[in-house]
């Protein structure tokens, strides 16, 4: 395994495990959206199969760029580029990169149930069902990586989840930002950058007055709750008006039946790849295991994905169709999130990692009140409580308890 830096890894001199999470929050909303935004390009909503090979194309990009970097500062200065070649292929495909064949496909099942997760339940239901996965993390890591974990342990682990269902909750704020942006600013989406003084000028505007209605929604949301049953009542609208109908009704069994799925698998699949990055008997780089996972997850998705199940469609319709600015942010976040994903397991563990993501919800607070007017409410400050008093408690060392010696008595 990687050596761990006392402060812990860093990107671009901020916390990877904040990075980390920012990521994953902005993953959830921008995927929801792009599988709910109204008024798709073209009249048809993209293909989740294509997304997921892009990003995996990403993925393997970026894990090879940091792998030449790695063995090029290992390799004397003047060191013909072949040899670099050739030292990162005979790592990526040596004899024991078959183990990382099970969490491609794992990871390439979870990642598509997420689409269906998100394409059929609010991300706030999303978020809470997700949290889930700190305890099936903590199970399978019992139960497969043998890890002991002590009551204390567990109980802080339940505390933990509940916490952040509740900070969860009341963030819910973050999610109405998408449905703000598309009432008020309908051709959202459409393009990537405005293409006039005119439309950039608009598009201020559209931002100004989308963290003006944001706030006023995230105290409606907050004091009544009733803006989850208008959006439900507004997504039916849209799919009445929509020739896509089919593509935005939401089917929330179908989500929960999803996200659960995601829950088992992103335990079970987190805790094998930590088993295979801290277990080899000779240490391989997290680069290249990510290299070695990104080409299963790669030939996976083309042919399972796209050729078998998308082909016929993807073959009529075009690869990139339904594709706009919000489907490559998608992209981007999946590819960036997974990778800041696998550092988190390499430097820390998966349990800490879902510590780190959950504490990152409560360090964003200070960032959504100065930007979004987020407001702390008690049910907000309850939730930032057991998140951080559940971290507090699982970090503390156990206290071993000395039984004093028996006492002999000399008669
Ligand atoms: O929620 P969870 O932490 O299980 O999310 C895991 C995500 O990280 C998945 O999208 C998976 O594809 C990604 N990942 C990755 N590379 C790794 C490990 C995880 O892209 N080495």
């Amino acid at each position: 395994a990687a050596p761990q830096s006392p402060s812990g890894p860093t990107l671009f001199g901020l916390p990877m495990k904040q990075v980390s999470l920012i990521t994953n929050s902005a993953l959830i909303l921008i995927l929801h959206y792009s599988r709910v935004l109204p008024g798709v390009p073209n009249g048809h909503r993209y293909f989740v199969s294509t997304a997921v090979l892009l990003s995996e194309v990403l993925k393997l990009a970026i894990s090879l760029t940091f792998s030449i970097y790695e063995v090029s500062r290992t390799l004397a200065p003047q060191t013909p580029a072949t040899v670099l070649c050739e030292q990162i292929y005979n790592q990526v495909f040596s004899s024991d990169s078959w183990k990382l064949a099970i969490p491609a496909a794992l990871y390439t099942l979870q990642n598509t149930l997420q689409y269906v997760a998100l394409g059929n339940l609010d991300p706030v239901h999303f978020q809470i069902l997700y949290q889930l996965k700190i305890l099936s993390t903590a199970f399978f890591s019992v139960v497969l990586l043998g890890r002991s974990l002590s009551m204390k342990r567990w109980i802080s682990l339940f505390v933990l989840t509940i916490g952040v269902c509740i900070v969860s909750l009341s963030s819910a704020l973050y999610e109405d930002s998408a449905d703000t942006m598309s009432i008020i600013y309908p051709d959202f989406g459409d393009h990537f950058f405005p293409r006039s003084k005119h439309e950039l000028g608009q598009a201020v505007n559209g931002v100004g007055e989308v963290a003006r209605e944001l706030t006023k929604r995230s105290i409606d949301h907050v004091s009544s709750g009733a803006l989850m049953a208008k959006r439900s009542a507004s997504y039916e609208g849209i799919n009445e008006d929509q020739p896509d109908a089919s593509n935005a009704l939401l089917n929330p069994s179908l989500g929960i039946t999803a996200a659960l799925v995601v829950v088992a698998v992103s335990g079970l699949t987190g805790v094998y790849f930590e088993n295979v990055l801290k277990d080899s008997v000779s240490p391989v780089s997290v680069w290249t295991r990510n290299i070695q996972l990104s080409i299963y997850s790669l030939f996976l998705v083309l042919f399972v994905g796209v050729l078998f199940k998308d082909g016929a469609e993807i073959a009529a319709h075009g690869f990139f169709d339904g594709y706009n600015w919000v489907v490559w942010s998608v992209i981007v976040f999946q590819s960036v999130g997974g990778i800041l994903t696998s550092l988190c397991i390499n430097y820390a563990d998966n349990i800490a990692k879902n510590f780190a993501t959950s504490i990152s919800f409560v360090i964003s607070f200070p960032f959504s009140a100065a930007f979004f007017g987020f407001r702390m409410t008690p049910t907000c400050v309850l939730g930032t409580f057991l998140v951080v008093g559940s971290t507090y408690l699982y970090a503390k060392p156990d206290r071993k308890r000395g039984r004093p010696p028996p006492i002999t008595i000399v008669q």
